[in-house]
């Protein structure tokens, strides 16, 4: 059977628009050598990117947080302003001809730079920073979003500052692969009894009609649809509240939901061998995923 030829596509490297076979990065680029970067995720629905607002602002946390001088950079810096991101954003969807209809997935990643030789210490001030951001189309998950997924436990062995969103994920990487090599979905970690978030993607349990989220902390990553969500919550007037739910205390649940860029808002209906309520998506995730649909595409 012959292969379909894929369409090539235009990425963002560094100032530059370039087909993907003209990218080039050096090896000594500290995002390959040490995972010393910075990400955001976002989505393009309908000629928008949603909540860009809040994706710069951390951005700019975790800029911060990881010490990389992206402002000593004029001419880059200027991406943190927003208005940058969504000219290289709408100058790559017009470039790879994709339109309003499709969903698009943005890719941004900034890292520490390239310097020779490695080393483990910040390289010099005048160094700077890799940006690169790429526009993919991206298939919504429409049967897990009706029908719900089954998720594994699996310990949180990252590092302790969870807040920022790096680039090194290799715990992530390795717990979301023992997932899938189980017929489940996502891993949700759980951290010296109580629960995380996922791999990627926020964690949210309801009982008696009320959503309980673990409280923002080090430990777990200020997630944007998270927010998204409780702000909805309090809009509809259902009630919420950020407190630590241990792992051993998730059967008392009724429902439980993932949330994230990707994964909008994802019903968990199994968990290892145990179903969740009676095994459906309950009425209150159900809710939270009309209304925010109903927020991404009006
Ligand atoms: C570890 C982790 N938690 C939560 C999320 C969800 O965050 P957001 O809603 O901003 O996509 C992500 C998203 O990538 C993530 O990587």
């Amino acid at each position: 059977m012959q292969r379909k030829k894929k369409k090539e596509l235009y990425f963002y490297l560094n100032g530059k628009i370039l087909k993907g076979k003209e990218l080039s990065l050096s090896p000594f680029d500290r995002g390959f050598l040490f995972g010393d970067g910075v990400y955001e995720t976002l989505r393009w629905y309908k000629g928008k990117l949603f909540k860009l607002d809040l994706h710069i602002e951390r951005l700019k946390k975790s800029l911060a947080s990881s010490k990389i001088n992206f402002t000593a950079f004029s001419e880059r810096s200027r991406i943190l302003s927003g208005d940058d991101i969504e000219k290289v954003v709408n100058e790559l969807v017009s470039i790879n001809k994709f339109n309003n209809e499709e969903h698009l997935f943005v890719y941004l990643q900034i890292t520490r730079g390239t310097y020779f030789p490695r080393q483990h210490h910040f390289p010099p001030t005048d160094v700077q920073p890799t940006f690169f951001l790429s526009v993919t189309p991206l298939k919504r998950q429409e049967e897990q979003f009706r029908n719900g997924i089954k998720v594994i436990l699996e310990e949180d062995i990252r590092w302790m500052r969870c807040d920022v969103k790096s680039t090194m994920l290799m715990a992530n990487v390795l717990a979301r692969q023992k997932a899938l090599e189980q017929n489940a979905v996502e891993a949700i970690f759980v951290r010296s009894g109580f629960i995380t978030e996922g791999t990627h993607t926020s964690f949210c349990a309801v009982k008696k009609g009320k959503l309980y989220t673990p409280p923002l902390s080090n430990l777990i990553l200020d997630g944007v649809t998270r927010k998204v969500i409780l702000e909805i919550c309090r809009r509809e007037n259902i009630p919420a509240q950020e407190t630590e739910i241990k792992a051993d205390e998730l059967k008392s649940f009724d429902e439980l939901m993932l949330l994230g860029t990707i994964s909008e808002v994802t019903p968990v209906v199994q968990i290892n061998d145990w179903k969740v309520g009676n095994g459906k998506p309950g009425p209150v995730t159900l809710r939270l995923q009309r209304f925010l649909s109903e927020m991404i595409f009006s």
